[in-house]
Protein backbone atom coordinates (compact mmCIF):
# COMPACT_ATOMS: atom_id res chain seq x y z
CA UNK A 1 0.00 0.00 0.00
CA UNK A 2 2.92 2.34 0.67
CA UNK A 3 4.10 1.81 -2.58
CA UNK A 4 1.25 2.74 -3.97
CA UNK A 5 0.71 5.96 -2.13
CA UNK A 6 4.41 6.93 -3.55
CA UNK A 7 3.59 6.02 -7.14
CA UNK A 8 0.02 8.35 -6.43
CA UNK A 9 2.69 10.78 -5.13
CA UNK A 10 4.76 10.88 -8.25
CA UNK A 11 1.54 11.02 -10.57
CA UNK A 12 -0.41 13.41 -8.76
CA UNK A 13 -4.03 12.50 -8.04
CA UNK A 14 -4.91 8.85 -9.48
CA UNK A 15 -5.64 7.52 -12.10
CA UNK A 16 -5.05 4.20 -11.28
CA UNK A 17 -7.89 1.39 -10.59
CA UNK A 18 -6.89 -0.69 -7.93
CA UNK A 19 -7.72 -4.84 -8.28
CA UNK A 20 -9.15 -4.42 -4.46
CA UNK A 21 -11.35 -1.94 -5.14
CA UNK A 22 -15.65 -2.70 -5.77
CA UNK A 23 -16.52 -4.69 -8.48
CA UNK A 24 -19.01 -2.61 -10.03
CA UNK A 25 -21.01 0.75 -9.99
CA UNK A 26 -23.80 -1.38 -7.97
CA UNK A 27 -21.62 -2.74 -5.27
CA UNK A 28 -20.52 0.57 -4.24
CA UNK A 29 -24.06 2.09 -4.10
CA UNK A 30 -25.09 -1.08 -2.03
CA UNK A 31 -22.16 -0.54 0.22
CA UNK A 32 -22.41 3.08 0.62
CA UNK A 33 -26.53 3.00 0.70
CA UNK A 34 -25.61 0.08 3.32
CA UNK A 35 -23.41 2.66 5.37
CA UNK A 36 -25.75 5.48 5.59
CA UNK A 37 -29.02 2.72 6.41
CA UNK A 38 -28.46 2.21 10.10
CA UNK A 39 -29.18 2.77 13.77
CA UNK A 40 -30.09 6.54 12.43
CA UNK A 41 -32.66 5.30 10.10
CA UNK A 42 -34.89 2.79 11.93
CA UNK A 43 -33.88 3.58 15.63
CA UNK A 44 -33.29 7.52 15.96
CA UNK A 45 -35.30 9.02 12.53
CA UNK A 46 -38.89 7.22 14.04
CA UNK A 47 -38.24 8.66 17.34
CA UNK A 48 -37.17 12.34 16.61
CA UNK A 49 -39.96 12.52 14.04
CA UNK A 50 -42.18 11.39 17.48
CA UNK A 51 -40.81 14.14 19.31
CA UNK A 52 -41.09 16.62 16.64
CA UNK A 53 -44.21 16.05 15.77
CA UNK A 54 -44.11 14.44 12.66
CA UNK A 55 -45.02 15.76 8.94
CA UNK A 56 -43.33 19.40 9.33
CA UNK A 57 -40.42 17.80 11.00
CA UNK A 58 -40.25 15.02 7.85
CA UNK A 59 -40.40 18.36 5.22
CA UNK A 60 -37.50 20.00 6.27
CA UNK A 61 -35.52 17.22 7.22
CA UNK A 62 -36.21 16.05 3.61
CA UNK A 63 -35.08 19.37 2.73
CA UNK A 64 -31.54 19.10 4.85
CA UNK A 65 -31.31 16.05 3.01
CA UNK A 66 -31.74 17.29 -0.27
CA UNK A 67 -29.68 21.10 -0.19
CA UNK A 68 -26.81 20.10 2.31
CA UNK A 69 -26.43 16.76 3.01
CA UNK A 70 -26.45 15.70 -0.66
CA UNK A 71 -24.22 18.16 -2.17
CA UNK A 72 -21.80 17.42 0.42
CA UNK A 73 -22.26 13.32 0.19
CA UNK A 74 -21.13 14.18 -3.69
CA UNK A 75 -18.30 15.88 -2.21
CA UNK A 76 -17.05 13.31 0.00
CA UNK A 77 -16.87 10.99 -2.22
CA UNK A 78 -15.42 12.81 -4.97
CA UNK A 79 -12.57 13.49 -2.80
CA UNK A 80 -11.70 10.02 -1.98
CA UNK A 81 -11.90 8.97 -5.10
CA UNK A 82 -9.82 11.42 -6.43
CA UNK A 83 -7.03 11.70 -3.65
CA UNK A 84 -7.40 7.45 -4.75
CA UNK A 85 -5.91 6.62 -1.30
CA UNK A 86 -6.70 6.23 2.47
CA UNK A 87 -8.40 9.61 3.91
CA UNK A 88 -5.85 11.23 5.27
CA UNK A 89 -3.02 10.18 2.50
CA UNK A 90 -5.34 11.55 -0.74
CA UNK A 91 -6.14 15.06 1.43
CA UNK A 92 -2.34 15.56 1.25
CA UNK A 93 -1.98 14.51 -2.17
CA UNK A 94 -4.49 16.14 -3.58
CA UNK A 95 -3.93 19.48 -1.68
CA UNK A 96 -0.45 19.06 -2.54
CA UNK A 97 -1.32 18.58 -6.36
CA UNK A 98 -3.19 21.61 -6.32
CA UNK A 99 -0.62 23.59 -4.65
CA UNK A 100 -2.32 23.94 -0.90
CA UNK A 101 -0.61 22.74 2.63
CA UNK A 102 0.00 19.70 4.04
CA UNK A 103 -2.44 20.92 6.69
CA UNK A 104 -5.47 20.22 4.80
CA UNK A 105 -5.26 16.59 6.18
CA UNK A 106 -6.21 17.40 9.20
CA UNK A 107 -9.52 16.96 7.94
CA UNK A 108 -8.85 13.49 7.36
CA UNK A 109 -7.58 12.86 10.87
CA UNK A 110 -10.85 14.60 12.16
CA UNK A 111 -12.78 11.79 10.46
CA UNK A 112 -10.73 8.98 11.19
CA UNK A 113 -10.91 9.88 14.60
CA UNK A 114 -14.31 11.03 14.92
CA UNK A 115 -15.37 7.51 12.75
CA UNK A 116 -13.66 6.00 15.52
CA UNK A 117 -15.21 7.48 18.46
CA UNK A 118 -19.01 6.99 16.95
CA UNK A 119 -18.14 3.39 16.46
CA UNK A 120 -17.25 2.31 20.18
CA UNK A 121 -20.69 3.90 21.12
CA UNK A 122 -22.90 2.92 18.17
CA UNK A 123 -21.57 -0.78 18.36
CA UNK A 124 -23.28 -0.91 22.22
CA UNK A 125 -26.72 0.19 21.01
CA UNK A 126 -26.27 -1.85 17.70
CA UNK A 127 -25.60 -4.71 20.62
CA UNK A 128 -28.79 -3.65 22.02
CA UNK A 129 -30.89 -5.25 18.49
CA UNK A 130 -28.73 -8.50 19.10
CA UNK A 131 -30.20 -8.70 22.72
CA UNK A 132 -33.94 -8.01 21.46
CA UNK A 133 -33.06 -10.56 18.97
CA UNK A 134 -31.88 -13.17 21.18
CA UNK A 135 -35.29 -11.91 23.33
CA UNK A 136 -37.53 -12.99 20.42
CA UNK A 137 -35.92 -16.03 19.81
CA UNK A 138 -35.57 -17.39 23.19
CA UNK A 139 -39.02 -15.81 24.39
CA UNK A 140 -38.07 -13.15 26.70
CA UNK A 141 -40.72 -11.02 24.83
CA UNK A 142 -43.15 -13.53 24.88
CA UNK A 143 -42.86 -14.24 28.56
CA UNK A 144 -42.92 -10.25 29.19
CA UNK A 145 -46.49 -9.80 27.14
CA UNK A 146 -47.92 -12.90 29.02
CA UNK A 147 -47.07 -10.72 32.09
CA UNK A 148 -50.06 -8.78 34.13
CA UNK A 149 -48.71 -5.38 33.31
CA UNK A 150 -47.04 -6.07 29.57
CA UNK A 151 -45.65 -3.04 29.45
CA UNK A 152 -44.08 -2.33 32.44
CA UNK A 153 -42.23 -6.14 32.15
CA UNK A 154 -41.12 -4.79 28.51
CA UNK A 155 -39.20 -1.63 30.01
CA UNK A 156 -38.04 -4.10 33.26
CA UNK A 157 -36.57 -6.09 30.33
CA UNK A 158 -34.70 -2.65 28.81
CA UNK A 159 -33.49 -1.34 31.49
CA UNK A 160 -32.03 -5.30 33.07
CA UNK A 161 -30.67 -4.99 29.64
CA UNK A 162 -28.68 -1.61 30.73
CA UNK A 163 -28.24 -2.70 33.80
CA UNK A 164 -26.08 -5.91 33.07
CA UNK A 165 -22.74 -5.48 31.91
CA UNK A 166 -22.04 -8.85 31.32
CA UNK A 167 -24.86 -9.20 28.25
CA UNK A 168 -23.70 -5.61 27.16
CA UNK A 169 -20.48 -7.07 26.81
CA UNK A 170 -21.17 -10.30 25.27
CA UNK A 171 -23.40 -8.14 22.40
CA UNK A 172 -21.11 -5.14 22.07
CA UNK A 173 -18.00 -7.95 21.47
CA UNK A 174 -20.21 -10.05 19.35
CA UNK A 175 -20.88 -6.34 17.20
CA UNK A 176 -17.46 -5.89 16.75
CA UNK A 177 -16.39 -9.08 16.11
CA UNK A 178 -18.55 -9.25 13.02
CA UNK A 179 -17.19 -5.87 11.96
CA UNK A 180 -13.44 -6.87 12.23
CA UNK A 181 -14.26 -10.25 10.30
CA UNK A 182 -15.89 -8.28 7.43
CA UNK A 183 -13.09 -5.65 7.33
CA UNK A 184 -10.04 -7.39 7.39
CA UNK A 185 -11.15 -9.43 4.43
CA UNK A 186 -10.65 -6.25 2.37
CA UNK A 187 -13.06 -4.14 0.36
CA UNK A 188 -14.09 -6.90 -2.69
CA UNK A 189 -13.87 -10.27 -0.28
CA UNK A 190 -15.17 -8.98 2.49
CA UNK A 191 -17.42 -5.72 2.73
CA UNK A 192 -18.90 -5.95 -0.42
CA UNK A 193 -19.60 -10.27 -0.14
CA UNK A 194 -21.55 -8.79 3.10
CA UNK A 195 -23.49 -5.66 1.58
CA UNK A 196 -24.27 -7.67 -1.65
CA UNK A 197 -27.09 -10.17 0.37
CA UNK A 198 -27.55 -8.00 3.61
CA UNK A 199 -28.76 -4.55 1.71
CA UNK A 200 -31.35 -6.07 -0.31
CA UNK A 201 -32.25 -8.66 2.32
CA UNK A 202 -32.68 -5.55 4.53
CA UNK A 203 -34.90 -3.68 2.18
CA UNK A 204 -36.80 -7.25 1.47
CA UNK A 205 -37.40 -7.22 5.31
CA UNK A 206 -38.05 -3.90 5.65
CA UNK A 207 -40.63 -4.17 2.96
CA UNK A 208 -42.52 -7.16 4.78
CA UNK A 209 -42.74 -5.29 7.93
CA UNK A 210 -44.72 -2.79 6.57
CA UNK A 211 -46.55 -4.74 4.30
CA UNK A 212 -47.71 -6.34 7.95
CA UNK A 213 -47.99 -3.29 10.09
CA UNK A 214 -50.47 -2.10 7.21
CA UNK A 215 -52.43 -5.69 7.00
CA UNK A 216 -52.46 -6.55 10.98
CA UNK A 217 -52.65 -3.23 12.43
CA UNK A 218 -55.46 -1.30 10.35
CA UNK A 219 -53.55 2.40 11.42
CA UNK A 220 -51.51 2.65 8.46
CA UNK A 221 -53.55 5.92 7.56
CA UNK A 222 -52.59 7.44 10.92
CA UNK A 223 -49.26 6.56 9.74
CA UNK A 224 -49.11 8.16 6.79
CA UNK A 225 -51.43 11.12 7.87
CA UNK A 226 -48.86 11.35 10.68
CA UNK A 227 -45.76 11.36 8.56
CA UNK A 228 -46.62 13.32 5.27
CA UNK A 229 -49.08 15.52 6.73
CA UNK A 230 -47.55 18.62 7.72
CA UNK A 231 -48.77 20.76 10.74
CA UNK A 232 -46.26 23.79 10.53
CA UNK A 233 -47.52 25.03 13.83
CA UNK A 234 -45.31 22.39 15.85
CA UNK A 235 -42.51 23.22 14.29
CA UNK A 236 -39.50 24.35 16.23
CA UNK A 237 -36.59 26.21 15.63
CA UNK A 238 -34.68 23.30 17.56
CA UNK A 239 -36.91 20.82 15.12
CA UNK A 240 -34.82 22.47 12.07
CA UNK A 241 -31.18 22.02 13.76
CA UNK A 242 -31.84 18.36 14.90
CA UNK A 243 -33.61 17.37 11.34
CA UNK A 244 -29.83 19.08 9.72
CA UNK A 245 -28.16 17.11 12.18
CA UNK A 246 -29.80 14.20 11.55
CA UNK A 247 -29.47 14.42 7.80
CA UNK A 248 -25.06 14.75 8.21
CA UNK A 249 -25.29 11.75 10.81
CA UNK A 250 -28.04 9.11 8.80
CA UNK A 251 -25.95 10.17 5.41
CA UNK A 252 -22.73 9.06 6.94
CA UNK A 253 -20.89 12.09 5.85
CA UNK A 254 -18.22 14.55 7.68
CA UNK A 255 -16.22 11.60 9.22
CA UNK A 256 -14.60 10.51 5.91
CA UNK A 257 -15.97 6.57 5.88
CA UNK A 258 -17.78 7.96 2.10
CA UNK A 259 -14.22 9.26 1.31
CA UNK A 260 -12.84 5.80 2.27
CA UNK A 261 -15.83 3.80 -0.24
CA UNK A 262 -15.03 6.62 -2.99
CA UNK A 263 -11.21 5.64 -2.64
CA UNK A 264 -12.33 2.44 -4.17
CA UNK A 265 -14.72 3.48 -6.66
CA UNK A 266 -14.09 3.52 -10.19
CA UNK A 267 -13.34 6.28 -13.04
CA UNK A 268 -16.54 5.40 -15.01
CA UNK A 269 -19.00 5.61 -12.22
CA UNK A 270 -21.06 8.84 -11.92
CA UNK A 271 -20.42 10.21 -8.60
CA UNK A 272 -23.69 12.54 -8.73
CA UNK A 273 -25.98 9.55 -9.91
CA UNK A 274 -24.67 7.54 -7.23
CA UNK A 275 -24.87 9.96 -4.68
CA UNK A 276 -28.62 10.76 -5.52
CA UNK A 277 -29.08 6.67 -5.54
CA UNK A 278 -27.57 6.32 -2.29
CA UNK A 279 -29.63 9.52 -0.36
CA UNK A 280 -32.61 8.08 -1.75
CA UNK A 281 -32.16 4.84 -1.02
CA UNK A 282 -31.55 6.60 2.56
CA UNK A 283 -34.41 8.26 2.82
CA UNK A 284 -36.71 5.42 1.13
CA UNK A 285 -35.35 3.23 4.25
CA UNK A 286 -36.54 6.25 7.50
CA UNK A 287 -39.77 6.76 5.74
CA UNK A 288 -40.17 2.81 5.74
CA UNK A 289 -39.36 2.43 8.81
CA UNK A 290 -41.62 5.30 10.02
CA UNK A 291 -44.27 3.10 8.46
CA UNK A 292 -43.20 -0.22 9.79
CA UNK A 293 -43.16 1.62 13.54
CA UNK A 294 -45.74 3.74 13.50
CA UNK A 295 -48.81 1.84 12.44
CA UNK A 296 -48.12 -0.39 15.57
CA UNK A 297 -47.40 2.72 18.04
CA UNK A 298 -50.91 3.95 17.09
CA UNK A 299 -52.72 0.26 17.16
CA UNK A 300 -52.02 0.75 20.31
CA UNK A 301 -53.03 3.62 21.89
CA UNK A 302 -48.95 4.70 22.42
CA UNK A 303 -47.10 7.73 22.10
CA UNK A 304 -45.11 8.42 19.08
CA UNK A 305 -43.15 10.72 21.17
CA UNK A 306 -41.57 8.41 23.58
CA UNK A 307 -38.11 9.06 23.12
CA UNK A 308 -34.78 6.84 22.51
CA UNK A 309 -37.08 3.91 24.17
CA UNK A 310 -39.42 3.84 21.06
CA UNK A 311 -38.34 1.06 19.47
CA UNK A 312 -36.95 -1.13 22.46
CA UNK A 313 -39.97 -0.65 24.76
CA UNK A 314 -42.96 0.98 22.85
CA UNK A 315 -42.66 -1.11 20.15
CA UNK A 316 -42.20 -5.14 21.93
CA UNK A 317 -45.40 -3.94 23.82
CA UNK A 318 -47.20 -2.95 20.61
CA UNK A 319 -45.69 -6.09 19.12
CA UNK A 320 -46.93 -8.07 21.92
CA UNK A 321 -50.44 -7.31 21.47
CA UNK A 322 -50.55 -7.85 17.43
CA UNK A 323 -51.41 -11.50 15.74
CA UNK A 324 -48.35 -12.11 14.41
CA UNK A 325 -46.17 -9.86 16.24
CA UNK A 326 -43.11 -12.18 17.66
CA UNK A 327 -42.32 -13.37 14.24
CA UNK A 328 -42.08 -9.54 13.05
CA UNK A 329 -39.99 -8.66 16.07
CA UNK A 330 -38.16 -11.43 15.53
CA UNK A 331 -37.39 -10.27 11.45
CA UNK A 332 -37.15 -6.34 12.88
CA UNK A 333 -34.53 -6.87 15.35
CA UNK A 334 -32.64 -9.31 12.95
CA UNK A 335 -33.19 -5.92 10.05
CA UNK A 336 -31.98 -3.63 12.77
CA UNK A 337 -28.59 -6.28 13.38
CA UNK A 338 -27.47 -6.16 9.94
CA UNK A 339 -29.11 -2.53 8.99
CA UNK A 340 -25.85 -1.70 11.74
CA UNK A 341 -23.36 -4.11 10.49
CA UNK A 342 -23.46 -2.52 7.15
CA UNK A 343 -22.53 1.03 8.71
CA UNK A 344 -20.08 -0.16 11.82
CA UNK A 345 -17.93 -1.93 9.08
CA UNK A 346 -17.95 1.97 6.90
CA UNK A 347 -16.75 3.22 10.27
CA UNK A 348 -13.92 0.98 10.56
CA UNK A 349 -12.77 0.96 7.08
CA UNK A 350 -10.92 4.74 7.30
CA UNK A 351 -8.54 3.76 10.16
CA UNK A 352 -8.12 0.11 8.54
CA UNK A 353 -7.30 2.16 5.13
CA UNK A 354 -4.90 4.75 7.13
CA UNK A 355 -2.73 1.83 8.84
CA UNK A 356 -2.50 0.19 5.09
CA UNK A 357 -1.27 3.23 4.08
CA UNK A 358 1.39 3.11 6.26
CA UNK A 359 2.80 -0.45 5.24
CA UNK A 360 0.45 -2.59 8.03
CA UNK A 361 -1.56 -5.78 6.80
CA UNK A 362 -4.92 -5.25 6.20
CA UNK A 363 -5.94 -8.12 8.75
CA UNK A 364 -3.27 -6.82 11.61
CA UNK A 365 -5.10 -2.99 11.32
CA UNK A 366 -8.58 -4.37 10.92
CA UNK A 367 -7.87 -6.38 14.26
CA UNK A 368 -5.76 -3.52 15.54
CA UNK A 369 -8.26 -0.98 15.34
CA UNK A 370 -11.10 -3.35 16.01
CA UNK A 371 -10.01 -3.82 19.68
CA UNK A 372 -9.28 -0.45 20.28
CA UNK A 373 -12.30 0.80 19.56
CA UNK A 374 -13.69 -2.32 21.62
CA UNK A 375 -11.75 -1.36 24.83
CA UNK A 376 -13.73 2.14 23.97
CA UNK A 377 -17.07 1.22 23.64
CA UNK A 378 -16.41 -1.00 26.88
CA UNK A 379 -15.96 2.55 28.96
CA UNK A 380 -19.83 3.53 27.20
CA UNK A 381 -21.22 0.65 27.67
CA UNK A 382 -20.33 0.43 31.51
CA UNK A 383 -21.43 3.88 31.62
CA UNK A 384 -24.79 2.83 32.15
CA UNK A 385 -24.51 0.32 35.26
CA UNK A 386 -20.74 0.63 37.02
CA UNK A 387 -19.41 4.10 35.93
CA UNK A 388 -22.99 5.66 35.56
CA UNK A 389 -22.33 7.52 38.88
CA UNK A 390 -18.93 9.17 37.13
CA UNK A 391 -20.08 11.73 35.28
CA UNK A 392 -18.58 15.10 33.16
CA UNK A 393 -21.07 17.99 32.66
CA UNK A 394 -23.56 16.34 33.70
CA UNK A 395 -23.12 13.13 30.90
CA UNK A 396 -22.06 9.88 31.08
CA UNK A 397 -18.87 8.48 29.04
CA UNK A 398 -21.46 7.35 26.42
CA UNK A 399 -23.39 10.72 26.10
CA UNK A 400 -20.41 12.68 26.01
CA UNK A 401 -19.50 10.86 23.55
CA UNK A 402 -22.52 10.34 21.30
CA UNK A 403 -22.92 14.69 22.28
CA UNK A 404 -19.18 15.33 21.04
CA UNK A 405 -19.63 13.54 17.52
CA UNK A 406 -22.89 14.30 16.98
CA UNK A 407 -22.26 18.16 17.66
CA UNK A 408 -18.75 19.09 16.82
CA UNK A 409 -16.91 16.69 15.00
CA UNK A 410 -19.97 15.73 12.17
CA UNK A 411 -20.70 19.07 11.60
CA UNK A 412 -16.82 20.31 11.63
CA UNK A 413 -16.15 17.42 9.50
CA UNK A 414 -19.04 18.41 6.94
CA UNK A 415 -18.10 21.85 6.64
CA UNK A 416 -14.27 21.48 6.11
CA UNK A 417 -15.44 18.72 3.44
CA UNK A 418 -17.58 21.52 1.51
CA UNK A 419 -14.78 23.98 1.90
CA UNK A 420 -12.14 21.80 0.80
CA UNK A 421 -14.04 20.34 -2.31
CA UNK A 422 -16.15 24.00 -3.10
CA UNK A 423 -13.03 26.64 -2.21
CA UNK A 424 -9.52 24.38 -1.63
CA UNK A 425 -9.63 22.05 -5.02
CA UNK A 426 -9.72 24.11 -8.47
CA UNK A 427 -12.98 24.16 -10.48
CA UNK A 428 -11.01 22.31 -12.88
CA UNK A 429 -10.16 19.45 -10.55
CA UNK A 430 -13.63 18.91 -9.26
CA UNK A 431 -15.44 19.63 -12.87
CA UNK A 432 -12.82 16.76 -15.00
CA UNK A 433 -13.71 14.16 -11.32
CA UNK A 434 -17.48 14.57 -11.77
CA UNK A 435 -17.48 14.10 -15.25
CA UNK A 436 -20.96 16.55 -15.96
CA UNK A 437 -19.22 18.99 -17.65
CA UNK A 438 -19.84 22.44 -17.47
CA UNK A 439 -23.70 21.80 -17.22
CA UNK A 440 -26.04 23.23 -15.21
CA UNK A 441 -26.15 20.26 -12.94
CA UNK A 442 -22.50 21.04 -11.59
CA UNK A 443 -22.70 24.63 -10.98
CA UNK A 444 -25.83 24.21 -8.87
CA UNK A 445 -23.95 21.35 -6.89
CA UNK A 446 -20.69 23.97 -6.61
CA UNK A 447 -22.83 26.97 -5.52
CA UNK A 448 -24.76 24.56 -3.01
CA UNK A 449 -21.34 23.32 -1.67
CA UNK A 450 -19.46 27.10 -1.71
CA UNK A 451 -22.72 28.65 -0.17
CA UNK A 452 -25.44 26.66 1.02
CA UNK A 453 -24.10 23.69 2.52
CA UNK A 454 -21.32 25.53 4.97
CA UNK A 455 -24.05 28.28 5.98
CA UNK A 456 -26.32 25.29 6.84
CA UNK A 457 -23.92 23.60 8.69
CA UNK A 458 -22.33 26.68 10.60
CA UNK A 459 -25.94 27.55 11.95
CA UNK A 460 -26.26 23.87 13.49
CA UNK A 461 -22.78 24.10 14.70
CA UNK A 462 -22.67 27.34 16.66
CA UNK A 463 -26.74 26.24 17.82
CA UNK A 464 -25.44 22.90 19.27
CA UNK A 465 -22.35 24.83 21.29
CA UNK A 466 -24.31 27.35 22.55
N1 LIG B 1 -25.36 6.60 8.74
C1 LIG B 1 -25.37 5.61 9.78
C2 LIG B 1 -26.73 5.59 10.45
O1 LIG B 1 -27.60 6.31 10.10
C3 LIG B 1 -24.28 5.84 10.80
C4 LIG B 1 -22.95 6.03 10.19
C5 LIG B 1 -22.25 5.13 9.47
C6 LIG B 1 -22.16 7.20 10.22
N2 LIG B 1 -21.07 5.69 9.04
C7 LIG B 1 -21.00 6.95 9.49
C8 LIG B 1 -22.39 8.43 10.78
C9 LIG B 1 -20.06 7.94 9.31
C10 LIG B 1 -21.43 9.42 10.61
C11 LIG B 1 -20.29 9.19 9.88
O2 LIG B 1 -26.95 4.82 11.34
Amino acid sequence: MSARVETLHAAGPARRETAAGWSSRTAFILAAAGSAVGLGNVWKFPYIAGEYGGGAFVLVYLACVALIGLPILVAEILVGRRGGASPIHGLRLLARSEGHRDGWQLIGWLGVLGAFLILSFYSVVAGWSLAYLGHAVGGGLAAASRTAEPAAAMEGLFSALLASPSLLLLCHTLMMAATVLVVSHGVRQGLERAVRWMVPGLFALLIGLVAWAGVATGHFGDALAFLFRPSFGALTGEAVLVALGHAFFTLSVGMTAMMAYGAALNRRTSIGAASVAIAGLDTLVALLAGLAIFPVVFANGLEPGSGPGLIFVTLPIAFSQIPGGLIAATLFFAFLAMAALTSTISLLEPAVQFLEGRGWGRRGAALATGAAVWLLGVGSLLSFNLWSGYTVMGRSFFELLDFVTANVLLPLGGLLVAVYAGRVLSRDAVCDELGLGDSPAFRLWRFMLRYVSPVGVAVVFAHNLL
